[in-house]
Protein backbone atom coordinates (compact mmCIF):
# COMPACT_ATOMS: atom_id res chain seq x y z
CA UNK A 1 0.00 0.00 0.00
CA UNK A 2 1.27 3.49 -1.33
CA UNK A 3 2.41 6.71 1.23
CA UNK A 4 -0.57 8.43 1.69
CA UNK A 5 0.48 11.60 2.73
CA UNK A 6 -1.63 13.84 5.63
CA UNK A 7 -2.74 17.65 4.54
CA UNK A 8 -0.24 19.05 7.45
CA UNK A 9 2.57 17.28 5.65
CA UNK A 10 1.60 18.51 2.08
CA UNK A 11 1.13 21.72 3.60
CA UNK A 12 4.69 21.84 5.44
CA UNK A 13 6.03 20.59 2.20
CA UNK A 14 4.61 23.58 0.05
CA UNK A 15 5.82 26.39 3.11
CA UNK A 16 9.37 24.86 3.81
CA UNK A 17 10.41 22.90 0.64
CA UNK A 18 11.17 20.00 2.76
CA UNK A 19 9.75 16.92 4.82
CA UNK A 20 10.96 14.07 6.93
CA UNK A 21 9.00 10.98 6.24
CA UNK A 22 9.91 7.80 9.00
CA UNK A 23 9.39 5.08 6.49
CA UNK A 24 10.02 5.10 2.62
CA UNK A 25 10.64 1.39 2.47
CA UNK A 26 11.22 -1.96 4.78
CA UNK A 27 14.05 -3.05 7.03
CA UNK A 28 14.12 -6.35 4.89
CA UNK A 29 14.22 -4.32 1.60
CA UNK A 30 16.71 -1.66 2.57
CA UNK A 31 18.98 -4.75 3.91
CA UNK A 32 19.04 -5.93 -0.06
CA UNK A 33 19.07 -2.64 -1.56
CA UNK A 34 22.42 -2.00 0.30
CA UNK A 35 23.54 -5.06 -0.70
CA UNK A 36 22.93 -3.95 -4.28
CA UNK A 37 24.65 -0.38 -3.64
CA UNK A 38 27.98 -1.95 -1.52
CA UNK A 39 28.15 -4.38 -5.39
CA UNK A 40 28.00 -0.91 -7.50
CA UNK A 41 30.58 0.95 -5.20
CA UNK A 42 32.67 -1.66 -5.42
CA UNK A 43 32.49 -2.57 -9.05
CA UNK A 44 32.91 1.45 -9.90
CA UNK A 45 29.87 1.05 -11.87
CA UNK A 46 29.46 3.94 -14.27
CA UNK A 47 32.69 4.87 -14.78
CA UNK A 48 33.06 4.11 -18.12
CA UNK A 49 29.40 5.73 -19.29
CA UNK A 50 30.01 8.81 -17.79
CA UNK A 51 27.94 8.10 -14.89
CA UNK A 52 30.50 8.37 -11.78
CA UNK A 53 31.07 11.42 -11.20
CA UNK A 54 32.97 12.65 -7.85
CA UNK A 55 31.38 15.39 -5.85
CA UNK A 56 34.58 16.50 -4.03
CA UNK A 57 38.77 15.82 -4.71
CA UNK A 58 39.98 12.61 -3.94
CA UNK A 59 42.47 12.92 -0.47
CA UNK A 60 45.84 12.90 -0.11
CA UNK A 61 46.06 9.12 -0.75
CA UNK A 62 44.25 9.21 -3.76
CA UNK A 63 40.38 7.88 -2.06
CA UNK A 64 37.57 9.43 -3.36
CA UNK A 65 35.70 11.36 -0.94
CA UNK A 66 32.03 11.63 -1.86
CA UNK A 67 31.45 9.22 -5.16
CA UNK A 68 28.79 9.45 -7.13
CA UNK A 69 27.04 6.94 -9.54
CA UNK A 70 24.13 8.62 -11.71
CA UNK A 71 21.31 6.43 -13.08
CA UNK A 72 22.35 3.23 -11.00
CA UNK A 73 19.61 1.63 -12.13
CA UNK A 74 20.93 1.10 -15.24
CA UNK A 75 23.25 -1.11 -13.49
CA UNK A 76 21.23 -2.81 -11.16
CA UNK A 77 17.90 -2.80 -13.00
CA UNK A 78 16.16 -3.96 -9.84
CA UNK A 79 16.32 -1.04 -8.59
CA UNK A 80 13.21 0.12 -10.55
CA UNK A 81 10.69 -2.68 -9.17
CA UNK A 82 10.96 -1.53 -5.08
CA UNK A 83 8.64 -0.65 -2.99
CA UNK A 84 10.25 2.94 -1.77
CA UNK A 85 10.04 3.32 -5.52
CA UNK A 86 6.67 2.76 -5.48
CA UNK A 87 6.03 4.98 -2.47
CA UNK A 88 8.09 7.30 -3.51
CA UNK A 89 6.09 7.97 -6.64
CA UNK A 90 2.89 7.91 -4.64
CA UNK A 91 4.81 10.78 -2.24
CA UNK A 92 5.72 12.45 -5.46
CA UNK A 93 2.07 12.88 -7.13
CA UNK A 94 0.51 13.61 -3.78
CA UNK A 95 3.35 16.96 -4.30
CA UNK A 96 3.64 17.64 -7.64
CA UNK A 97 0.44 16.95 -8.90
CA UNK A 98 -0.86 13.88 -11.35
CA UNK A 99 1.62 14.80 -14.41
CA UNK A 100 4.96 13.30 -13.01
CA UNK A 101 7.65 12.07 -14.67
CA UNK A 102 11.14 10.37 -13.34
CA UNK A 103 14.10 12.77 -12.89
CA UNK A 104 16.90 10.41 -12.49
CA UNK A 105 18.04 8.19 -9.58
CA UNK A 106 21.55 8.64 -8.54
CA UNK A 107 23.56 7.25 -5.34
CA UNK A 108 25.97 9.16 -2.81
CA UNK A 109 28.32 7.35 -0.67
CA UNK A 110 30.51 9.16 2.17
CA UNK A 111 32.92 6.69 2.97
CA UNK A 112 33.43 6.28 7.04
CA UNK A 113 35.65 8.69 8.75
CA UNK A 114 36.94 10.53 5.30
CA UNK A 115 33.65 11.53 3.24
CA UNK A 116 32.91 14.75 2.63
CA UNK A 117 30.53 17.84 3.25
CA UNK A 118 28.25 18.38 0.34
CA UNK A 119 28.57 22.33 0.15
CA UNK A 120 24.69 24.26 0.42
CA UNK A 121 23.18 24.37 -3.01
CA UNK A 122 20.48 24.40 -5.05
CA UNK A 123 19.79 21.07 -7.13
CA UNK A 124 17.98 23.23 -9.88
CA UNK A 125 21.52 24.86 -10.63
CA UNK A 126 22.66 22.27 -12.03
CA UNK A 127 19.64 22.10 -14.31
CA UNK A 128 18.69 22.99 -17.91
CA UNK A 129 18.17 27.03 -18.28
CA UNK A 130 16.11 27.58 -20.97
CA UNK A 131 13.69 25.83 -18.36
CA UNK A 132 11.97 26.86 -14.90
CA UNK A 133 11.68 23.41 -13.03
CA UNK A 134 9.53 21.93 -10.34
CA UNK A 135 10.82 19.11 -9.41
CA UNK A 136 11.84 16.90 -5.79
CA UNK A 137 14.22 14.51 -4.78
CA UNK A 138 13.30 11.91 -2.49
CA UNK A 139 16.67 11.08 -0.70
CA UNK A 140 16.82 7.84 1.69
CA UNK A 141 19.59 6.56 3.30
CA UNK A 142 20.47 3.12 3.91
CA UNK A 143 21.65 3.11 7.53
CA UNK A 144 20.51 5.94 9.71
CA UNK A 145 21.40 9.19 8.96
CA UNK A 146 22.51 11.63 11.39
CA UNK A 147 24.77 15.04 11.84
CA UNK A 148 27.41 13.11 12.45
CA UNK A 149 27.27 11.04 9.32
CA UNK A 150 26.01 13.64 7.17
CA UNK A 151 22.42 14.23 7.09
CA UNK A 152 20.25 16.29 4.99
CA UNK A 153 20.03 19.86 6.19
CA UNK A 154 17.94 22.35 4.64
CA UNK A 155 17.15 26.08 4.79
CA UNK A 156 13.30 26.25 5.15
CA UNK A 157 11.33 28.63 2.53
CA UNK A 158 14.42 28.50 0.76
CA UNK A 159 12.51 27.10 -2.13
CA UNK A 160 10.54 30.49 -3.09
CA UNK A 161 13.82 31.96 -4.44
CA UNK A 162 15.26 31.99 -7.75
CA UNK A 163 18.30 29.91 -8.20
CA UNK A 164 21.44 31.94 -6.91
CA UNK A 165 24.53 32.84 -8.11
CA UNK A 166 26.45 29.53 -8.15
CA UNK A 167 30.00 28.61 -8.77
CA UNK A 168 31.95 25.25 -9.13
CA UNK A 169 33.03 24.23 -5.43
CA UNK A 170 36.32 22.56 -6.68
CA UNK A 171 38.10 22.57 -9.88
CA UNK A 172 38.64 18.88 -9.66
CA UNK A 173 35.21 17.68 -8.39
CA UNK A 174 31.43 17.97 -9.88
CA UNK A 175 30.00 19.48 -7.11
CA UNK A 176 28.69 23.42 -6.84
CA UNK A 177 28.30 25.66 -4.10
CA UNK A 178 26.18 28.96 -3.47
CA UNK A 179 28.59 32.24 -4.22
CA UNK A 180 27.41 34.18 -1.50
CA UNK A 181 27.68 31.92 2.14
CA UNK A 182 24.74 30.72 2.87
CA UNK A 183 23.56 32.07 6.26
CA UNK A 184 22.59 28.91 8.38
CA UNK A 185 21.16 30.49 11.41
CA UNK A 186 17.73 29.00 10.49
CA UNK A 187 18.83 25.61 8.96
CA UNK A 188 17.18 22.53 9.76
CA UNK A 189 19.10 19.60 10.19
CA UNK A 190 17.10 16.09 9.99
CA UNK A 191 18.09 12.93 11.19
CA UNK A 192 16.18 9.83 10.20
CA UNK A 193 16.01 5.87 10.10
CA UNK A 194 17.15 3.57 7.29
CA UNK A 195 14.71 3.62 4.94
CA UNK A 196 13.30 6.66 6.01
CA UNK A 197 13.52 9.80 3.63
CA UNK A 198 13.62 13.51 2.98
CA UNK A 199 12.13 15.38 0.09
CA UNK A 200 13.16 18.60 -0.82
CA UNK A 201 11.92 21.05 -3.97
CA UNK A 202 14.67 21.77 -6.43
CA UNK A 203 15.01 25.25 -5.24
CA UNK A 204 15.81 24.14 -1.30
CA UNK A 205 19.27 25.45 -0.27
CA UNK A 206 20.71 22.39 1.43
CA UNK A 207 23.78 20.41 3.07
CA UNK A 208 25.42 17.15 4.39
CA UNK A 209 27.97 16.91 6.57
CA UNK A 210 31.03 15.42 6.21
CA UNK A 211 30.73 11.59 7.65
CA UNK A 212 32.67 11.74 11.09
CA UNK A 213 31.43 7.76 11.54
CA UNK A 214 33.20 4.42 11.41
CA UNK A 215 30.44 3.51 9.01
CA UNK A 216 29.83 4.33 5.16
CA UNK A 217 26.39 7.00 4.72
CA UNK A 218 24.63 5.69 1.89
CA UNK A 219 22.10 7.47 0.49
CA UNK A 220 20.16 6.65 -2.59
CA UNK A 221 17.85 9.22 -4.38
CA UNK A 222 15.32 9.54 -6.00
CA UNK A 223 13.74 12.69 -8.66
CA UNK A 224 10.36 13.44 -9.81
CA UNK A 225 9.55 16.10 -12.08
CA UNK A 226 6.17 17.72 -13.17
CA UNK A 227 6.97 19.07 -16.54
CA UNK A 228 9.27 21.85 -16.97
CA UNK A 229 8.21 25.66 -18.08
CA UNK A 230 10.31 26.18 -21.15
CA UNK A 231 11.47 30.44 -21.05
CA UNK A 232 11.73 32.54 -23.67
CA UNK A 233 15.41 33.45 -22.81
CA UNK A 234 16.99 31.22 -20.96
CA UNK A 235 18.28 31.75 -17.16
CA UNK A 236 22.21 32.73 -16.99
CA UNK A 237 23.53 29.95 -15.26
CA UNK A 238 27.19 30.92 -16.18
CA UNK A 239 28.75 28.24 -13.69
CA UNK A 240 27.52 25.66 -16.00
CA UNK A 241 29.79 26.61 -18.51
CA UNK A 242 33.12 26.28 -16.78
CA UNK A 243 34.62 23.24 -17.59
CA UNK A 244 34.38 19.55 -15.30
CA UNK A 245 37.56 17.94 -15.26
CA UNK A 246 36.41 15.28 -12.98
NI1 LIG B 1 21.50 18.43 -4.07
Amino acid sequence: MAIELTGEQIEAFHRDGFLALPALSTAAEIERLRAVYDRLFAADAGQYGGDHLSLATADADGRQRLPQIMNPETYAPELLETEARANAAAVAQQLLGPDITRAGDHAILKPPRYGAETPWHQDEAYWNPGFDHDAISIWMPLQEATIANGCMQFIPGSHALPVVQHRLADPDAHALVTLDPVSTETAVACPIPAGGCTIHHCRTLHFTGANNTDDPRRAYIMGFSAPPVKLPEPHDYHWQRVEWTA
